[in-house]
């Protein structure tokens, strides 16, 4: 495992802009002297004001946000994060506008490598967890097959964030009626032994990827989640179980290959 090393500190960047994407927002923040994150890399943020000390004090810790998009500024980098409401943290970054400021640390992990030879990437996203497969697809100019599950369509207008996707949603409303892992079942079924599988969503999808894939004997790195209270590796609360014992997920991951689990269903994860 290659393990990379973020600047030091917590750093201030203005947020430039907020847009609604259905039942999602993007929140783009200027980086300034910030090196370019890596696909499947992600960052802790707080907002620079009223973070704490509300009802119940909540939220105290900053939270994990994988970066969906990242591009060159003169004076650094923007960085794009994509965020549902789900809880006292994301609800007061959901609120940040252009003018406000995030504080952040990162870029944290590993990230995506790319295919094994002779391979091509095919990209499996549930709900927010489309953020890293953006950038994954950025990278990857154009080289992959997406599939993309949604609960339902303010949620699957996600799904315009990338290109080409097909998508599945849970009640029939966009796409296939089902779930995202019965695309994936085709396309493992037509070009297993073509692809590698890049997936990133609820611990259920991840497990039912993670399965699948191991049942076709196909390569996969699953971005997966646990609550974070560092993200660099000093508190110990993102443990995550392994083959060969427990890891630190924020710095040993988030992503893993799938060949290092024998669940991907990890107790505390998931969006
Ligand atoms: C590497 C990584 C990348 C991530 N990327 C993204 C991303 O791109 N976008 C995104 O939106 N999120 C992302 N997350 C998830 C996000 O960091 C968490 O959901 C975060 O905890 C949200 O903070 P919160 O304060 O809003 O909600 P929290 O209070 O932390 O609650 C989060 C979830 O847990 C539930 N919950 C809270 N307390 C309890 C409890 N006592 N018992 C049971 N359930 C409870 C809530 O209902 C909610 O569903 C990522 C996480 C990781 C580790
Ligand atoms: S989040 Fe603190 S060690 Fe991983």
């Amino acid at each position: 495992m290659t393990r990379r090393t973020a600047p030091f500190g917590r750093r201030a960047a203005a947020v430039i802009a907020r847009e609604q994407h259905g039942a999602y927002i993007v929140i783009r923040c200027a980086d300034t002297g910030g090196p370019r994150p890596r696909p499947g890399q992600f960052y802790m943020l707080t907002a620079a004001e009223r973070w704490g000390g509300g009802d119940g004090e909540r939220p105290f810790l900053p939270r994990a946000f994988s970066v969906l998009r990242a591009g060159p500024r003169p004076d650094g980098v923007e960085l794009q994060f994509l965020i549902e409401d789900v809880g006292p943290g994301t609800r007061r970054l959901t609120e940040l506008g252009a003018g406000d400021e995030l504080l952040l640390v990162g870029p944290l992990g590993n990230g995506f490598a790319p295919p094994r030879e002779g391979r091509a990437p095919l990209l499996v996203g549930g709900g927010v967890g489309i953020a890293p497969l953006a950038i994954w697809q950025d990278e990857l100019e154009g080289n992959a097959t997406t599939l993309l599950g949604f609960r339902d369509q303010a949620h699957a207008h996600g799904a315009a964030l990338l290109a080409g996707s097909s998508i599945a949603t849970d009640d029939g409303s966009v796409g296939h009626h089902g779930l995202v892992t019965e695309l994936l079942g085709d396309e493992l079924d037509a070009r297993g032994e073509e692809v590698e599988v890049y997936a990133c969503g609820p611990p259920a999808m991840l497990e039912a990827v993670r399965e699948r894939c191991s049942h076709h004997d196909v390569p996969a790195q699953l971005a997966l989640e646990s609550g974070m209270a560092c993200g660099f590796g000093a508190c110990f609360g993102c443990v995550v179980p392994t083959t060969s014992g427990y890891i630190r997920l924020c710095v040993d991951g988030p992503v893993l290959d799938a060949a290092m689990l024998e669940t991907a269903a990890v107790a505390g994860a998931g969006h």
